[in-house]
């Protein structure tokens, strides 16, 4: 190996500034819902707090997805962002992290059509660009039941849904968040907006790619006036079925997202990857700011054979979701090499501290000799 090109390359295990805050390295928790927010009125928990600040090796921990608004939630006991309580259950959340030197931004997820009534408060009821409603089923207190037709949004519930996201952004900064990564992805509300399945609207916020992107482009502008665009993320899926959602052509509907983005100039764009690389690349070189990644591997999770991406190019961190939840000191095994606690599925959602908590962290470099680097797959590219 020769050291002087070894140098210059830039690896996951580098610092990065993310628009004015300095990340310790490029490996990201992704956000993982995890159904424990069992505080007062939906707030996370001491555990939720210990388990974070578990993480806090990541260079970004990005939260659970957190229901702007009580009509956002579509899982039980998932937590908020939109009452007093919450905010001072979450500060103890971000004070335990950046105690022990991460940072953390809190994942905005409306749910939209995802969701039941029986999950929502008295009166509140699943929403949707339309009134077309996933198929599949939900998980629910009384089991699976099926979606219902949401309620399609008005002009003015839009913009409410619009300025719910904006409010909870600033009741993130009030919890001591270090900025707020707004969910476009993986199906929920700002996802069925962008799909031409799921958005069947002829008003200017459906109809063409640039009129599906509407939504997600205001509702990240009303965050980014609210909080400055760089304490600002956007997570996006294009493509991915989830939710019942189907975009047969992405590109363009994503590429018309970052045109409309430019203006506001979010700090990050999270793509959680499809199928084409291409997009991904695509997509990393019409963006401006810093490019999270996670990656798409075919009947997995990400693991460490896609550290090299940081390496070649193509993202400048890395998000890690499941290998994270059951790996609570990931960026110190990736650099080992490993060894790696394998994810328990059956704890993922609810429960008690049981995969929550307690998966096992390796002793602190030096206390065991066995720190084999060089097991680490090595990078595919390396120019100087
Ligand atoms: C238990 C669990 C909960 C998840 N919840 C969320 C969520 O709240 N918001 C989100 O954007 N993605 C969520 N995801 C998706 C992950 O962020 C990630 O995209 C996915 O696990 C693929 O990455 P991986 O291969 O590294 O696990 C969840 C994944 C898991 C395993």
């Amino acid at each position: 190996m020769d050291d002087r090109l070894e140098a210059t390359v830039t690896t996951a295990f580098d610092p990065i500034d993310l628009a004015g805050i300095r990340l310790r390295n490029r490996i990201a928790m992704a956000p993982m819902t995890r159904s424990r927010a069992y505080g007062p009125g939906l707030s996370p928990t001491e555990s939720t707090a210990a388990y974070y600040a578990q993480r806090a090796s990541a260079g970004l921990i990005v939260t659970e997805g957190i229901q702007p608004s009580p009509g956002g939630q579509g899982y039980p006991d998932t937590p908020g962002l939109h009452s007093a309580e919450q905010v001072a259950a979450w500060r103890r959340v971000t004070a335990a992290v950046h105690a022990a030197g991460g940072r953390i931004f809190a994942q905005l997820m409306h749910t939209g059509r995802i969701g039941h009534p029986s999950l929502l408060p008295d009166g509140l009821y699943p929403v949707g660009p339309s009134a077309v409603p996933a198929r599949g089923s939900v998980y629910t207190a009384d089991g699976p039941k099926p979606f219902v037709v949401p309620q399609e949004l008005g002009e003015d519930d839009i913009w409410q849904a619009v300025e719910d996201h904006a409010a909870a952004a600033r009741n993130a900064m009030a919890a001591g968040f270090d900025g707020v990564e707004v969910h476009g992805a993986n199906g929920y509300l700002v996802h069925q907006f962008l799909a031409p399945n799921a958005n069947i609207r002829v008003d200017h916020w459906g109809g063409d790619d640039r009129r599906r992107t509407r939504f997600a482009v205001e509702v990240v502008r009303a965050v980014a006036a609210a909080i400055g665009p760089e304490r600002t993320g956007l997570r996006i899926s294009p493509g991915k079925a989830l939710g019942d959602i189907d975009e047969p052509d992405p590109g363009p509907t994503y590429l018309a997202l970052l045109r409309g983005l430019e203006p506001v100039g979010p700090a990050y764009l999270h793509l959680v990857e499809s199928p084409d690389r291409a997009l991904t690349r695509e997509l990393r070189e019409r963006f401006r700011g810093v490019f999270v990644l996670n990656p798409r591997v075919e009947g997995g999770h990400a693991g460490p054979e896609q550290l090299s991406l940081v390496e070649e190019g193509t993202a400048d961190v890395l998000a890690f979701g499941a290998l994270f939840l059951a790996n609570p000191d990931l960026p110190r095994r990736l650099r080992r090499g490993g060894p790696y606690n394998p994810p328990e599925r059956a704890t993922y959602y609810g429960g008690d501290d049981r995969g929550y908590t307690d998966y096992p962290a390796l002793p602190e470099d030096g206390e065991d000799a066995a720190a084999p680097d060089a097991q680490r797959p090595a990078p595919a590219v390396r120019t100087g």
